[in-house]
């Protein structure tokens, strides 16, 4: 059985207990992914399959057998960033980086959902044509994903710039 990492094909352990989040810290060595609660309440462990946010502490890897996982490995490197990575450098969107792999994903996975016209509790206009990113829309899409830090001025500011276009 394999899963499809950042790109690569990866054989998938033999015994089937294993997380999605454990599988890729603790297999793969990938460590951008956090564990931070392990119960799906703080966001930390988020990554995308096939494009859309998941828990990746709430999923069992073999259920993404034969599906692509995206980490923040597979978004950006240090040397040629994302340009929302580039945008939370720019409007101070971390402080101990701690939540930020997980807010990078999520808001990739976020924008992609806003795009498609996905709504949220709190969109007003469910026939409209395009969901306006707003900061209440921003907020509320986002609260899945928690900062100790309390960057939130600085995220929101970032994915907002970022993904003005999608809104647009
Ligand atoms: S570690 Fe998965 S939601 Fe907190
Ligand atoms: S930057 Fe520290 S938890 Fe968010």
């Amino acid at each position: 059985m394999t899963i499809i990492v950042n790109g690569a094909r990866v054989t998938l352990p033999d015994d089937p207990r294993v997380s999605l989040l454990d599988l890729l810290r603790e297999h793969l060595h990938l460590p951008g992914t956090k564990k931070g609660c392990n119960q799906g309440a703080c966001g930390a462990c988020t990554v995308l399959a096939d494009g859309e946010r998941i828990l990746s502490c709430l999923a069992l890897a073999v259920q993404y057998q034969g599906r692509e996982i995206t980490t923040v490995e597979g978004i950006g490197t240090a040397e040629a960033l994302h340009p929302l990575q580039q945008a939370f450098v720019e409007h101070d969107g971390f402080q101990c980086g701690y939540c930020t792999p997980g807010q990078i994903c999520s808001a990739i996975g976020m924008a992609g959902e806003i795009k498609r016209g996905v709504p949220s509790h709190v969109t007003a206009d469910l026939a409209a044509e395009q969901i306006p990113l707003n900061a209440d829309e921003l907020r509320e899409r986002m609260s899945g994903n928690l900062c100790r830090c309390g960057a939130y001025n600085g995220i929101v500011a970032a994915i907002a710039e970022t993904f003005a276009e999608t809104a647009a």
